[in-house]
């Protein structure tokens, strides 16, 4: 793999903004790249991966698939995972504990070489993020699981498909359980599956591997198979675009008004958050490179409650709960998947923001202005949200732990520069 980018400076400072103009790429998704990198583990041989954003969290789960013994190639927006016929199938605490996502090693590791070594992730600033549901599941299929020192340890012998109910429709828990169930014997059917736009990338991903996995009504349904192999395509595999990234831009428009292109955005992945931003008043389009957001004057309140896709994802949460600091009237949000995930709350209250939160509840009254102050940001989502605010404030706003950002966004400084953003990293 390339060598780190030398370490951005950790400020972000932003000013108050008049009108966005012009067009923004929209990158490839966090949240689907992950997912389809730990996929490649199931089969030997040279993976392509194109459309990979150019994020902290790659770098890291790079990091951890070289551990493992693969050798990442990372080129312009592209990957090249060589995975060989044997591997390290352990996933050491220091890249475990700095990004949760790498918990998705489990199912392949599990499938293909019958063993996995796991450090037990810790909670993160939105809370405890157990995975209970992730090995019940595996359990289900045959794993065995014990813990000692920190890491948690699967072995299986044959995996065999079995009914698998999941009691929440976890994102994590039905990748791994696809991830795994793709090589086991016979059918799985996951019932109450997540369906989130991302798990349908890692479906397609897999299918083009030679998986056999597709939809039984509302049931995910694999037939095990006993060979997978990469992708072939001259291009590479390319990954979706970032719903979460586009939100963000969305949320930008909707505090600064303008008119922007969201070159790449897919409408259909975010079809409850269009039709909630168009209730706050601003207007969006569907266009054939992507999706046009327009705003002028001030955007109207709306209650907002966060629920497993198709619901308003919880990352969009912080942009909701940052429009709404300066729409006209009272908002109510509602956090259903992550009940700590309120803590950024606290730095916009620092720029002026009328927030109350009564447990996983914020009501929130629209004031006129924001006034700039320096903020952290708290994890990703709410770091580019406070970015958002200080768009929209008086004076400027210096977002202090730009790190965190920089894990999910490629260059939201630069991007937010060339809409008109007054905006810069120092
Ligand atoms: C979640 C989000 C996903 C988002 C990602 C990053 C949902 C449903 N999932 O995915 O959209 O992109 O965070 O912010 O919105 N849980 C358990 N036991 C488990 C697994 C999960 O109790 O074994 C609980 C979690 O505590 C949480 C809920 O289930 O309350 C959803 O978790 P899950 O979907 O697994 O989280 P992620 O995969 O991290």
């Amino acid at each position: 793999m390339d060598a780190a980018a030398p370490a951005q400076s950790d400020t972000i400072v932003a000013g108050r903004t008049g009108a966005l103009e012009g067009e923004v790429q929209i990158a490839g998704a966090k949240n689907s790249v992950l997912k389809l990198m730990a996929a490649c583990l199931l089969a030997e041989g040279r993976h392509s991966l194109a459309n990979v954003p150019d994020i902290s969290d790659v770098s890291l789960m790079c990091e951890l698939l070289e551990a493992m013994g693969v050798t990442v190639t990372r080129t312009d927006h592209r990957l090249a995972i060589d995975v060989p016929a044997e591997l390290n199938t352990s996933a050491p605490y220091h890249l475990v504990e700095r990004m949760r996502a790498s918990i998705v090693v489990l199912g392949p590791l599990l499938a293909r070489f019958g063993e996995a070594r796991v450090a037990l992730p810790g909670g993160d600033d939105f809370g405890p993020r157990p995975i209970d549901m992730h090995l019940r599941a595996l359990e289900s299929l045959g794993a065995t699981f014990s813990t000692a020192h920190g890491d948690i340890s699967g072995t299986a012998g044959v995996l065999s498909g079995a009914e698998i109910v999941l009691e929440y429709p976890s994102v994590g828990a039905t990748e791994n359980v696809l991830m795994a169930a793709v090589r086991a014997k016979g059918r799985t059917l996951i019932v109450n599956p997540a369906r989130e736009p991302e798990i349908g990338d890692l479906m397609n991903f897999l299918n083009q591997m030679g998986a056999q996995v597709g939809w039984a009504g509302d049931r995910l349904a694999i037939d095990g198979v006993e060979h997978m192999s990469p992708v072939r395509s001259d291009d590479g595999y390319r990954v979706i675009a970032d719903r979460i990234e586009a939100a963000t831009f969305l949320a930008a428009v909707g505090m600064c008004g303008g008119s922007v292109l969201l070159r790449g955005a897919v409408a259909d992945h975010m079809t409850m958050l269009t039709r909630k931003l168009t209730e706050m008043g601003l207007h969006i389009v569907e266009d054939a490179a992507g999706v046009r957001a327009t705003a002028g004057g001030r955007l109207s309140s709306a209650d907002v409650s966060t629920l497993p896709y198709p619901g308003l994802a919880t990352d969009c949460k912080p942009f909701l709960v940052t429009m709404l600091t300066t729409a006209s009237g009272v908002g109510i949000v509602t956090e259903n998947i992550f009940m700590g995930r309120f803590r950024y709350i606290d730095e916009l209250r620092r720029m002026g923001a009328d927030i109350r939160t009564e447990g996983h509840h914020a009501v929130v009254r629209g004031a006129e202005r924001l006034s700039g102050a320096p903020v952290r940001a708290p994890d990703i989502r709410a770091g580019a949200a406070l970015v958002v605010a200080g768009l929209a404030a008086d004076g400027e706003t210096e977002v202090a732990d730009a790190a965190h950002i920089d894990r999910g966004y490629e260059d939201l400084v630069g991007k937010l520069a060339g809409l008109g953003a007054a905006i810069s990293r120092h």
